[in-house]
C-alpha cells in the first residue's frame, strides 16, 4: 500500500513465481478486510501465465462444477469434460456418478470425443480394449496370442478422477489432498435444505439450456454475478423486481459467495414469480432470492419458483464458456409436456433472464477490454456491495498459493445478526440457518 493510501500501480512486470508463493506481496491488497481491500491485478484477468497456472493450481485443486446431474441420471449415458487442463469422463455406475481420466490404459487414447451413449461399455477406438461404467477393463482383444504373464486386467481400469454431488450439479476433483465437497461447500447444504433442490429438474421445454460464448475472463463473470453494485445502471429493468436497498448478504461458512433480495419485488416487474413455486418453502424462502457463487465457476440464481444455473468453462484468460440452465422443483413443469399456458409463462421468465444476462455479459467484456487493453491500477472495493468479491478473491488467492491444498481455510460465515456491512437495515426475514446460529 502506498503512503497515500492508494494501491500501488499494477506492474505487470512482477516476478511471476509470484503469483503461487505462500506469503507473497502480490495478494496482500486481497487479504486485507474488504473495508482497506482492493480489486485484483490486471495480470490475473489478462495473462495467459497465470491462467495456466490457474488451470493446474485452481482448477486443477477445487471442487470444480463440470455437470449437472440430470444430464448423467441414466446409465449408459457418458459424458466429456474438461477440468484444469485435463479431459475426464463421467459415468453413472451403479454405485453412481463416476469420473475418469479420459485415456486409454493401453496406450493413452482418447476414449470418447463427445457426450454420448454407450450401451455400458467404454470402448477404446483404436485397439477395442473395453472398460465398464466403473472404468474396470473388461476385455483387451486378442492380447492373450501371446500371453504375459505380468498382465493382470484388474491393474488396468481407468484412472479415477474424484466426483461427488450434491443439489443439482456434478463437482470433479482432480487432486487427492483437497477436502470433501461436504467440507468445501460449509453450510450451503443445509441452508438450502429446504429446497430440496436433488428434486429439481430441467423442462423438456425449448430455450431451458444455452450456452454463451463469452470475451472474458471467467472470474469477471463470476464476481459480476457476486456483488450487487452494478444492478441499478447495468439493469434497470432488474432492479424493479430484485431492489438494490432489499440485498443482503447469504453466507455461512464454506467456499462460496451469496447474497438474498428479500423480499423478490413485484410491485413494478413480477417475471420472477409468474410460475408456481415450489411446496414446503419457509416464509423467507418463498419470499426470497438466493444468488449463490460456489467457488470457483458455479452461479445458482434460486427463486421460489426456478433456479438459473450457470456453469463457467474457461477456455483462456479471456474467453469463457457460460452454460447455462433452468431447473424446476417437482411441480407442473416437470410432470409431463407443460401446457401452453405454463410455456407462455416460460417464455416470459427466459426472456427476463436472458436479458439480464446479456447485459452482464456486456459489461464483463468491457470489463475484459479495459484490463486488458488498458491495465488500471485497481481500485478500493466497494463494502456494502462488494464483500463477497473480497471473499471471492481470498479464495482465490489461497488456491493459488497453498503448497498442500489439505490444509484450505474455508471461509468462515457472516457474524449472525450483524448488519454494519449488510446494509442500513436488517434484513426482515432472516433465514433459517442464521437465526438458528444466532440464538
Ligand atoms: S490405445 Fe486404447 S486400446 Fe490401444
Ligand atoms: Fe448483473
Amino acid at each position: 500500500m502506498a503512503a497515500d493510501g492508494t494501491q500501488p500501480e499494477a506492474d505487470l512486470a512482477q516476478p511471476r513465481a509470484d503469483w503461487t508463493q505462500s506469503g507473497s506481496e502480490f495478494w496482500a491488497p486481497q487479504r486485507n478486510p474488504v473495508e482497506t481491500s482492493f480489486a485484483m491485478q490486471p495480470t490475473v484477468y489478462a495473462d495467459e501465465n497465470f491462467f495456466a497456472a490457474e488451470q493446474e493450481r485452481l482448477f486443477g485443486r477445487g471442487w470444480v462444477g463440470v455437470a449437472l446431474t440430470s444430464e448423467v441420471a441414466q446409465p449408459g449415458r457418458l459424458l466429456v469434460r474438461s477440468i484444469g487442463g485435463r479431459s475426464i469422463l463421467l459415468t453413472r455406475s451403479e454405485a453412481g456418478v463416476r469420473g475418469f481420466l479420459n485415456s486409454c490404459r493401453h496406450r493413452g487414447t482418447e476414449l470418447a470425443e463427445a457426450d454420448c451413449d454407450i450401451a455400458n461399455t467404454i470402448r477404446c477406438p483404436y485397439h477395442r480394449w473395453h472398460y465398464s461404467a466403473d472404468g474396470q477393463l473388461v476385455a483387451a482383444p486378442l492380447f492373450d496370442t501371446v500371453p504375459r504373464d505380468d498382465f493382470d486386467m484388474a491393474d488396468y481400469g481407468l484412472i479415477r478422477v474424484r466426483t461427488q454431488t450434491w443439489g443439482p450439479v456434478v463437482f470433479a476433483c482432480l487432486c487427492e489432498d483437497t477436502p470433501p465437497l461436504g467440507e468445501w461447500l460449509g453450510d450451503l447444504p443445509q441452508r438450502m435444505a429446504a429446497y430440496r433442490f436433488d428434486t429439481w429438474q430441467p423442462a423438456g421445454i425449448e430455450g431451458a439450456s444455452c450456452t454463451f460464448d463469452v470475451a472474458a475472463n471467467w472470474k469477471l463473470l463470476a464476481e459480476n454475478f457476486a456483488e450487487y453494485y452494478h444492478l441499478a445502471w447495468v439493469h434497470p429493468e432488474l432492479a424493479k423486481v430484485s431492489r438494490v436497498a432489499d440485498h443482503y448478504r447469504y453466507q455461512g461458512p464454506g467456499m462460496y459467495c451469496g447474497q438474498t433480495t428479500t423480499p423478490v419485488s413485484g410491485d413494478e416487474r413480477d417475471d420472477w414469480l409468474k410460475l408456481p413455486p415450489a411446496a414446503g418453502l419457509d416464509d423467507s424462502d418463498a419470499a426470497s432470492g438466493r444468488f449463490l457463487a460456489l467457488f470457483p465457476n458455479v452461479t445458482l440464481a434460486v427463486l421460489p419458483s426456478h433456479m438459473f444455473v450457470m456453469m463457467l468453462e474457461p477456455l483462456s484468460a479471456g474467453r469463457t464458456l457460460e452454460h447455462c440452465t433452468f431447473l424446476f422443483p417437482p411441480g407442473p413443469m416437470t410432470a409431463g409436456e407443460p401446457s401452453a399456458e405454463l410455456r407462455e409463462l416460460f417464455e416470459i421468465t427466459r426472456r427476463f433472464w436472458i436479458e439480464v444476462n446479456d447485459e452482464d455479459i456486456d459489461i464483463c467484456e468491457r470489463a475484459q477490454r479495459g484490463i486488458s487493453a488498458g491495465g488500471a491500477p485497481p481500485g478500493p472495493l466497494a463494502p456494502r456491495f462488494e464483500e463477497p468479491l473480497n471473499r471471492f478473491h481470498k479464495m482465490t488467492a489461497d488456491l493459488m498459493t497453498l503448497p498442500c491444498v489439505a490444509d484450505l481455510p474455508v471461509p468462515a460465515g457472516d457474524r449472525p445478526g450483524s448488519v454494519d456491512l449488510y446494509g442500513g437495515e436488517p434484513n426482515p426475514l432472516p433465514p433459517a440457518a442464521e437465526r438458528d446460529a444466532s440464538t
